[in-house]
C-alpha cells in the first residue's frame, strides 16, 4: 500500500474538468483518475447498470490506497452516490448540476441546463429544482452525442458545432441568458458553446465547487491525514492507446493510461 491518494472516476474522459480544478486546488496530493471508457456513455445507461460501475470502479480506487472519492460525473452522481455512501465508509464527494449559482445569475429569469438524459430523468435533479428552482424558469435540455463527440477529442468539429447549436437553440428561444454545463464533459466544449451562443450568456459549471468541497471534507473528516507525494495517474477501461491521447490533450501533458484490471473493467 502507498500513501494516500484521491480517487476520481468519470464515465470517460470529461471528470478531467473536475481533475483540472481538484489539482490547483490540493497540489500536494496523489491523484487517481479512472475514465471508464469501456463503457461510455453513461447517459443512456439504466441506473443499475451505473451503480454497478461505480462500485467497481470505487472498489479499484480504494484498492490503489484512495482515502476519498470523488465521483466527477452528474450521471453518475444522481445513479450510484446513495448507494456508494452506504456501501463505503470514506468520504464520497459526487457532483450536481450548478442550479443554485445559475439561479442567483440569471437576470432574465430563466435558466438552460445541458445534461445527459440520464441526469435530467433522475429523483435527484427532481429534488434539486424543486429546492432551488423555484424563483425562476428552468427549461431542460438532453444532449444525446455530445460526450461522444468529447471522447472522440472533436472539439471544434462542425458535427459538434451542429450538436450544440441544435441543443442550445430551443434554450435561448425560451430566453435563458444562463446555461449551466450539467455534464462534466461539457465544459472542454465551453469555447465553442461560447462562440454559438454569444458573449452575453452566462455558462456555469460545478468543478471549482467541487474541489472546494473535497477539500473542506478532507479538513474536517480526516484531519490528521498527510496528503501523499503529489502525481497523477491515470486509467482506463477502454482502449489504453486512444485513452492516452485524448487525456493528453484535455489534461494539457503527456498522459500515461494505464488498463483497468480485468476484474475492474467489466467485461
Ligand atoms: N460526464 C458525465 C456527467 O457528468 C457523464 C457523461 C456520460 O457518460 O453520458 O454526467
Amino acid at each position: 500500500m502507498t500513501t494516500g491518494a484521491i480517487g476520481v472516476f468519470d464515465s470517460g474522459v470529461g471528470g478531467l474538468s473536475v481533475l483540472h480544478h481538484i489539482r490547483r486546488t490540493l497540489p500536494d496530493e496523489r491523484l487517481i483518475y479512472v475514465a471508464d471508457s469501456g463503457h461510455v456513455p453513461y447517459g443512456d445507461k439504466t441506473a443499475s447498470y451505473i451503480e454497478q460501475r461505480s462500485i467497481a470502479l470505487t472498489r479499484f480506487l480504494l484498492s490503489q490506497g484512495a482515502e476519498a472519492i470523488v465521483i466527477a460525473c452528474n450521471t453518475a452522481t444522481a445513479a450510484a452516490a446513495a448507494t456508494l455512501r452506504r456501501d463505503f465508509q470514506c468520504p464520497i464527494i459526487g457532483m450536481e448540476p450548478a442550479v443554485k449559482p445559475a439561479v442567483a445569475a440569471s437576470r432574465s429569469g430563466v435558466v438552460g441546463v445541458l445534461a445527459t438524459t440520464g441526469t435530467l430523468e433522475s429523483a435527484r435533479f427532481a429534488a434539486l429544482l424543486e429546492r432551488y428552482g423555484g424563483e425562476v424558469e428552468i427549461v431542460t435540455q438532453g444532449c444525446p452525442g455530445l460526450v461522444e463527440q468529447v471522447e472522440r477529442g472533436e472539439l471544434h468539429s462542425p458535427k459538434t458545432r451542429d450538436l450544440i447549436a441544435r441543443y442550445t437553440a430551443p434554450l435561448l428561444d425560451r430566453g435563458a441568458d444562463t446555461l449551466i454545463l450539467g455534464c462534466t464533459h461539457y465544459p472542454f466544449l465551453a469555447p465553442l458553446i461560447r462562440e454559438v451562443v454569444g458573449e452575453d450568456v452566462v455558462l456555469v459549471d460545478t468543478g471549482a465547487a467541487v474541489a472546494r468541497h473535497l477539500q473542506h471534507r478532507l479538513q474536517t473528516e480526516l484531519p490528521a491525514r498527510i496528503a501523499g507525494n503529489a502525481s497523477t495517474q491515470f486509467w482506463t477501461s477502454g482502449d489504453a492507446a486512444q485513452a492516452a491521447r485524448i487525456m493528453s490533450v484535455l489534461w494539457g501533458e503527456g498522459v500515461n493510461a494505464k488498463q483497468l484490471p480485468p476484474a475492474f473493467s467489466g467485461g
